[in-house]
């Protein structure tokens, strides 16, 4: 047999008479009969029968591809693929086609008749000698089988889909439970860490600050011995340098723990910045040896209800860093200027500068930018928040200004409360600096 043409070869109907142009009431209680899936399988095999074949098969277009595939109830796999969809593409042109397929296996061929329906699904006939007439009829009744297969499949993928969503739902549930036992874990772990910088930061200060008072007490007789050396002093000044660095530090420590905890108290006093900036930069200007200290401008008498002793310390860490991020030296710039609502401080320097992406994340505890290298240049990325605490906690903001190759600039605002009046009497520097070792 030549199945290389397209040409149907149907054999004429034993009971040609009894043929009618529109599908007979078998035929239809037949298709009807296929339509159901609980008894697809018999109904298959009694219409297969029926058209003059052994066994059909139905195929329905994929709604998201457009590719022919078997109907649901059909066999879901055949061999010989590839024969099977030249076959099936011969149909949907041809709208009749006969060959021979690969079917049930590989190794044997079996004679397959095709017919095209107007909506694309096409049903094979396979073994058998077809009757043309009722191969006819079929094809009228193809689209609404089709109709119905298609519905079903439309069913089993939604149904398909809702066990995924309810698969999906259920993995985001346990995610979710997931996630906020790790949240709980990270919190108590957070509260740990907390609970323990604060203790360690307590235990600490304590003997240093006797350490602190023991150095003050050598130092003095140092001085006084008969057979006085210079060289002993200065291996005193070194140490107690040493031993205020660590105050300093655990000083920094303790407060950390007490902004987490929320007791970091700030006092509400009349301050004059004036005079607070003034004596700083004096005091600093002593200490650097590479740097210059330039007070640019300094209005007189900028007074705030505020607490001096963290303002001073929110300062100093702006002037520590001044220094400590311009190695190469240069000018350390102070300015204090007000309006009517705000005194402006800033602290300028002509260092390293501060990468753009770094910016937004300078007043986070910890952080230390990319730009430098901690073992050049050491810090703990907790001087800034706790600036900003403090700022914050006097209703005030800072500002950054920098990149790598501008000045960095830092600029505090804080509010000027109309009715501050002038502080009485000076509050020296040298006791607040005592507080903050007591
Ligand atoms: N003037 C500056 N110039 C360049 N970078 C700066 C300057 N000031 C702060 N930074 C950057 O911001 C980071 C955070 O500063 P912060 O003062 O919080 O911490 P630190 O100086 O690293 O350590 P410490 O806790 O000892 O102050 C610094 O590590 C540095 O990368
Ligand atoms: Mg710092």
């Amino acid at each position: 047999m030549d199945f290389t043409t397209a040409q149907p070869s149907f054999a004429s109907s034993p009971n040609k008479h009894k043929e009618m142009p529109s599908p007979d009431a078998l035929l239809i209680s037949l298709v009807t009969q296929l339509s159901d899936p609980d008894c697809r399988a018999a109904s298959v095999a009694r219409l297969a029968q029926h058209l003059g074949g052994k066994m059909l098969i139905v195929f329905i277009r994929d709604p998201e591809f457009g590719t022919l595939l078997p109907a649901p109830g059909f066999p879901q796999t055949l061999p010989g693929g590839r024969a099977w969809r030249a076959f099936l593409k011969s149909c949907s042109e041809a709208g009749k086609y006969q060959a021979e397929l690969p079917y049930p296996n590989l190794n044997s061929l079996c004679k397959a008749t095709g017919i095209a329906a107007a909506d694309g699904s096409v049903l094979v006939l396979l073994g058998g000698e077809p009757y043309r007439a009722r191969i006819g009829q079929v094809q009228l009744l193809l689209p609404l089988l089709a109709g119905v297969l298609r519905g079903e499949q439309t069913a089993l993928i939604a149904e398909g889909q809702s066990m995924l969503a309810r698969q999906a739902a259920l993995q985001a549930q346990t995610l979710t439970e997931t996630l906020d036992a790790a949240r709980r874990d990270l919190q108590k772990a957070i509260q740990l860490r907390d609970q323990f910088l604060s203790i360690a930061a307590h235990e600490l200060r304590t003997p240093l600050t006797a350490l602190l008072g023991y150095l003050q007490v050598l130092q003095r007789r140092v001085a006084k011995e008969p057979d006085f050396n210079p060289r002993n002093l200065d291996t005193i000044s070194a140490v107690t340098a040493q031993a205020r660095r660590l105050n300093k530090l655990t000083g920094s420590l303790f407060d950390l723990a007490r902004i987490q905890t929320g007791i970091l108290n700030i006092e509400h006093r009349p301050v004059d910045l004036s005079r607070l900036v003034r004596q700083m930069v004096d005091e600093m200007r002593p200490t650097l040896e590479k740097h210059t200290a330039v007070l640019e401008e300094l209005q007189d008498e900028v007074i705030i209800e505020g607490d001096e002793m963290r303002l001073e310390q929110a300062l100093q860490n702006l002037l520590d860093n001044a220094v400590k991020y311009s190695p190469e030296g240069g000018d350390i710039t102070i300015r204090l200027v007000s309006d009517e609502q705000f005194a402006h401080i800033s602290v300028s320097d002509e260092g390293m500068g501060i990468p753009q992406d770094a910016i937004p994340k300078l007043f986070d505890r910890f952080y230390r930018a990319s730009n430098i290298n901690p073992r050049n240049i050491s810090g703990m990325g907790i001087g800034l928040y706790l600036v900003n605490d403090i700022v914050v906690q006097h209703k005030g903001s800072i500002q950054v200004s920098s990149s790598e190759t501008e000045k960095t600039t830092f600029t505090i605002h804080l509010p000027i409360s109309p009715n501050t009046t002038k502080p009485l009497g000076d509050y020296p520097i040298a006791q607040a600096q005592e507080r903050s070792e007591a």
